[in-house]
């Protein structure tokens, strides 16, 4: 069996840091580079694939093929398939970068570039690396319509003072560059030291080697005057179809420049890549196609903000729940890869586990362990699957989210706000114990709002007010999400305004009001069974449970306590402080979520700016 469908029984980011000991061991001054990972601009091509049956392999066998390529020489180019949907590839990292630094940039990338797809062809600059794919051969392409240069937004202080002494030194560095690069390989590194100053300038000049040297000449001489346009800015970059150059007043470079593949120590990071592969959280995208019947709606367990969720079954008959994650162009995916490593590592009894990914295939999936008994809405909110959550089992679940809470907001290795705590996010395991799920990936797509349109409808009675109008996020938002949560469980009802409700605000305000004028009793719901429970005090203990939920929606977010304190209060018998109003409570001040507007959507205000940045070239699964 492959080593890939295997269960990984270590975090990758400890699997990580070993290697990078290995790495260091062997070759101490090249330990610490810096793959540049960063993205500076993807360009989709703009014909369609004409088959994705037969599209989708082919581009994932030359990704794969140049995978390989790229571990021991920086540089890859493959084809795959025939006719029309025929794909042909390369990559190359900047002379830079060592071979370990190459792998992950390069990671990146071709997590990155399948956002084009169903077009058919793509380029991706990465600060440390470039990749394309096409339909037909453009190797020997060197310039082309969108070759651009993408200038710094700051000035050079130099610039400021004296523009010919930055300016000059910049093109000088440039010429050298474009000069000395064609016949070293298509690459050359410059610095000059500004005379007179404390400071220098930072040139990087790379062709793609398919290039022979007067084309390679060619690029460099037309991204190099692409750039000059950026003067007196610090810092520009050039796009070109055959080449990439930079320069910079900052240092940008790695130290060491890590040749062709031959170099010192590239058996240890051989040994290295394979350790890393072998036992990484990495799946095969084609393994969980199969897992989950090439994503059968049968398999279909829900849909999130971020990608539906199939369940699926390996080989071997374990169960996974696969998520497949829909991003779009403007979509900043660039910590996704770092992401996966982090949240991998974070473990708890009470949170879903994230097994892995699949990053090399077309699309990015997240591989979770499965949960049977699927999520709590499915039992609280169902006449009849509720009469299986009696008071002991939902104060345990209450208890469990709440511990899991405290490990995401209080761990040591990270903090991670969930920013989605609702009743579809609470899974049940096989004895119906909680486990969040959906954490941590929030922070990866916060920067594209457009993905929030889709999970907000759903949630937005659980989202605090001051994150809902105005981003402000701190853990207090989860705080709030966890208070509506509570009254749900205690009450078997919604936070919505459905037209039957026997409450006619939102359960929150309403629950606030039963609570004053002492009647929350009447709102329970009679699955809890208390009528003839064996324990006199869970009356007490209910009632406990909606004096905190009603101390986490406080309108006021200093005033709702940490998750700590909110463990502490529920399973312990301490003096509770008297909640404050909920938001939206004085009605004669409050223009807002008084009735008259769509009950989904009690604030416009963000809201409406999100959805309208869906742009038509989102990234969507077939
Ligand atoms: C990669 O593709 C080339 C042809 O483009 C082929 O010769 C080579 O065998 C392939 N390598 C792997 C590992 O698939
Ligand atoms: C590339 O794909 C397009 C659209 O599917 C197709 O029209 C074209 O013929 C293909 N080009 C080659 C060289 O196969
Ligand atoms: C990427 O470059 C293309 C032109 O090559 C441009 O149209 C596009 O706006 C750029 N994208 C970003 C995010 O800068
Ligand atoms: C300037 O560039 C920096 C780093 O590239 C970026 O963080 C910042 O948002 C930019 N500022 C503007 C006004 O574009
Ligand atoms: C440029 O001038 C500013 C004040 O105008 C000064 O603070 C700065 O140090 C100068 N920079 C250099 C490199 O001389
Ligand atoms: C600006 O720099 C040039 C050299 O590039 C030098 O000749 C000139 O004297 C400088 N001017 C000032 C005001 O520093
Ligand atoms: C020159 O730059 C270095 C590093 O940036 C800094 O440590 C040093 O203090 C600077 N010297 C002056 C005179 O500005
Ligand atoms: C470089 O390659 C191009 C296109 O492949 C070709 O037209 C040109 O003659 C080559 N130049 C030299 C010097 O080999
Ligand atoms: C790039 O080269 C083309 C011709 O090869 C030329 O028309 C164009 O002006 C050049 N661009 C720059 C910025 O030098
Ligand atoms: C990586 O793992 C795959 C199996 O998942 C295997 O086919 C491939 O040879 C491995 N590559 C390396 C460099 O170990
Ligand atoms: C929960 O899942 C287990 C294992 O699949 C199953 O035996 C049990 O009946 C489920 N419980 C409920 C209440 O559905
Ligand atoms: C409100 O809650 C009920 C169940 O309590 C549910 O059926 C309905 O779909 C919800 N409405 C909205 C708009 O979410």
């Amino acid at each position: 069996m492959s080593s890939s469908e295997s269960v990984p029984k270590f975090p990758n980011q400890l699997i990580f840091l070993a290697l990078l000991g290995i790495l260091a061991a062997s070759q101490p001054q090249t330990a610490t580079g810096d793959p540049r990972a960063q993205t500076v601009n993807v360009t989709c091509g703009n014909q369609m694939e004409a088959n994705p049956a037969i599209f989708v392999p082919n581009f994932v066998a030359t990704m794969e093929n140049i995978s390989e390529q790229m571990r021991t020489s920086g540089f890859g180019v493959a084809v795959a398939g025939s006719g029309p949907d025929i794909n042909y590839g390369l990559a190359q990292c900047y002379g830079d970068l060592s071979l370990l630094d190459c792998v992950l940039c390069y990671a990146e990338a071709r997590t990155i570039l399948p956002q084009c797809y169903p077009f058919n062809g793509g380029r991706i600059f990465l600060d440390g690396c470039f990749m394309r794919a096409e339909n037909y051969s453009f190797y020997h392409e060197y310039k082309g319509p969108q070759d651009r240069a993408v200038c710094g937004n700051a000035t050079s202080p130099i610039g400021n003072n004296n523009s010919s002494l930055f300016q000059d030194s910049v093109r000088r560095t440039l010429s050298q560059a474009v000069a000395d690069a064609p016949a070293s390989n298509g690459f050359s590194r410059g610095q000059l030291d500004i005379v007179g100053t404390n400071s220098s300038v930072f040139v990087l000049a790379n062709c793609w080697r398919t290039l022979n040297s007067s084309d390679c000449r060619l690029c460099l001489e037309n991204a190099s005057d692409s750039m000059m346009g950026c003067l007196p800015r610090s810092e520009a970059r050039a796009l070109h179809t055959g080449c990439f150059m930079r320069y910079s007043d900052r240092d940008f470079l790695n130290s060491e420049v890590a040749g062709t593949g031959s170099s010192g120590g590239s058996q240890d990071v051989q040994k290295m890549v394979k350790t890393l592969n072998d036992s990484s959280l990495n799946f095969k995208y084609s393994t969980l196609e199969k897992a989950t019947g090439c994503f059968d709606e049968a398999n279909k367990l829900g849909q999130g903000g971020f990608g539906s969720v199939y369940k699926g079954v390996l080989a071997d008959g374990r169960e996974i729940a696969v998520k497949r994650l829909f991003f779009n162009n403007k979509h900043r995916i660039g910590d996704f890869f770092n992401e996966v490593n982090m949240i991998s590592s974070v473990e708890h009894k009470n949170l879903v586990r994230l097994l892995g990914c699949s990053c090399s295939g077309p699309e990015s999936l997240l591989v979770y362990e499965y949960l049977p008994n699927k999520s709590l809405d499915r039992f609280i909110f169902d006449v009849n699957k509720a009469k299986a959550m009696n008071w002991d089992r939902r104060y345990e679940v209450i208890v469990g989210t709440a511990e899991g809470l405290v490990y995401l907001h209080e761990n040591s290795k990270i903090r991670i706000i969930h920013r989605d705590i609702k009743a579809s996010n609470i899974l049940l395991d096989s004895r119906l114990r909680a486990k969040i799920a959906d954490f941590g990936l929030a922070r990866s797509f916060q920067e594209d709002k457009s993905h929030i349109s889709t999970a907000i409808a759903g949630t937005l009675g659980y989202m605090a007010p001051e994150y809902l109008a105005h981003g402000q996020l701190t853990e207090k938002a989860d705080v709030y999400s966890f208070g509506v949560l509570l009254l749900e469980i205690v009450t078997g009802k919604q936070n919505n305004r459905s037209k039957n409700a026997e409450y006619t605000d939102s359960l929150v305000t309403w629950m606030w009001r039963q609570f004053q004028a002492g009647s929350v009793e009447e709102m329970y719901d009679p699955n809890l069974m208390l009528h003839n429970h064996h324990n006199s005090n869970a009356r007490n203990d209910v009632l406990r449970v909606v004096h905190v939920a009603l101390l986490c929606t406080q309108e006021s977010p200093s005033l709702r306590p940490s998750m700590s304190k909110i463990l502490q209060m529920l399973t312990t018998e301490e003096q509770l402080p008297s909640p404050t109003n909920p938001p939206f409570i004085d009605e004669k001040t409050m223009e807002i979520g008084n009735g008259c507007e769509d009950p989904r959507f009690p604030l416009n205000i963000g809201l409406s700016e999100s959805v309208a940045t869906v742009d038509n070239s989102s990234f969507h699964p077939r």
